[in-house]
């Protein structure tokens, strides 16, 4: 597969989220045509022109908004973040039946109309999402997947990076399992620079680790908390796998994948570190866990098994 040139990306949702993950998309020049889509007319087009007006300062795209799903055809690739968000306190899985239905009403015509689209749930519960979604459609879970914990290792790194006071980007950990309350750090693996976080300092003590693993963990509520939703970091992670899809990077990044047996996990999309390219994304599966790590994943798969369960029952 190559690298995807005069890419067409459909953003599905103008609300915060698909906002600012068109706004991040445009920014960036990941994609010469960027489509705002939502059923509310109004709000899809003000949004797309707000944005379109800033097209002296960014990267050749042009950004439309439209509530006709005709509009969004021959997509390279699809981004949902339709559906309810959060509110204060509120869990991502108790969001489920609202959002399963909304993805359960969209998902088949914006394949029909983009049939050769990597199709990227960012709605949440955006695991379960993604499960239901491949079940409808029948998709190759390499091909529709959800955005995972993309954003919650960016969080890690951050976390890790402030208290070595080193740059995020040398930072190498990763937040696998659901896009929720069972996430949890891979601490065996997680490095700055050449060396394990524990061999870094005194900062980075068992209590340290834990607690920012609860930082992390936690960071959605204390934002949504405060502003009422989050934007503009679930935007970006949004735009970095479109990035890794249509420039066919093969970038390592912890997207969430429906699997089948990976890890003793089937039937389920979770979290893994995955090869991201213009073939989608294709989790590790010689991952090396620790015994409480294998637990930790095995319990996040089931609260996702048991939420997917409890939707299609
Ligand atoms: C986040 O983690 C709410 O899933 C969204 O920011």
């Amino acid at each position: 597969m190559a690298v995807i040139e005069n890419a067409k990306v459909t953003v599905v949702g103008a609300g915060a989220v698909g906002s600012a993950t068109a706004y991040a998309l445009m920014i960036r020049g990941s994609a010469r045509e960027v489509v705002l889509y939502d059923i509310d007319e109004k709000r899809a087009s003000a949004e797309a022109l707000d944005l379109a007006h800033g097209a002296m300062f960014t990267g050749a795209s042009e950004v439309t908004g439209t509530s006709n799903i005709e509009r969004t055809a021959a997509s390279h690739v699809i981004v949902v973040t339709a559906g309810a968000a959060q509110r204060p306190g509120q869990t991502r899985l108790e969001l489920v039946e609202t959002n399963a239905r909304i993805m359960a009403s969209l998902i088949p015509s914006l394949v029909e109309a983009s049939p050769r689209a990597i199709v990227i749930i960012v709605s949440n519960p955006c695991d379960v999402l993604a499960t239901l979604a491949v079940e409808q459609t029948g998709a190759d879970p390499a091909r529709m997947f959800a955005s995972g914990c993309v954003l919650d290792t960016s969080r890690l790194r951050r976390a890790i990076a402030i208290r070595a006071q080193v740059d995020p980007r040398s930072v190498h950990a990763h937040i696998i399992g659901e896009h929720g309350d069972s996430e949890f750090p891979l601490w065996s693996s997680a490095r700055i620079g050449p060396l394990p976080v524990e061999d870094w300092g005194e900062q980075f003590t068992p209590e340290e680790l834990e607690a920012i693993a609860t930082e992390v963990r936690t960071a959605a509520y204390t934002i949504i908390e405060g502003k009422g939703a989050t934007n503009y970091a679930i935007g970006l992670s949004s735009t970095r796998i479109v990035e890794a899809v249509l420039r066919d990077e093969r970038a390592i990044l912890p997207v969430s994948t429906v699997l089948s047996g990976t890890l003793g996990v089937d039937g389920v999309a979770l979290s893994l570190p995955s090869i991201v390219g213009s073939a989608g994304a294709v989790p590790l599966d010689r991952i090396r866990l620790s015994d409480a790590e294998q637990e930790l994943l095995a319990r996040s798969a089931a609260t996702l098994g048991e939420t997917a369960a409890a939707v299609r029952a």
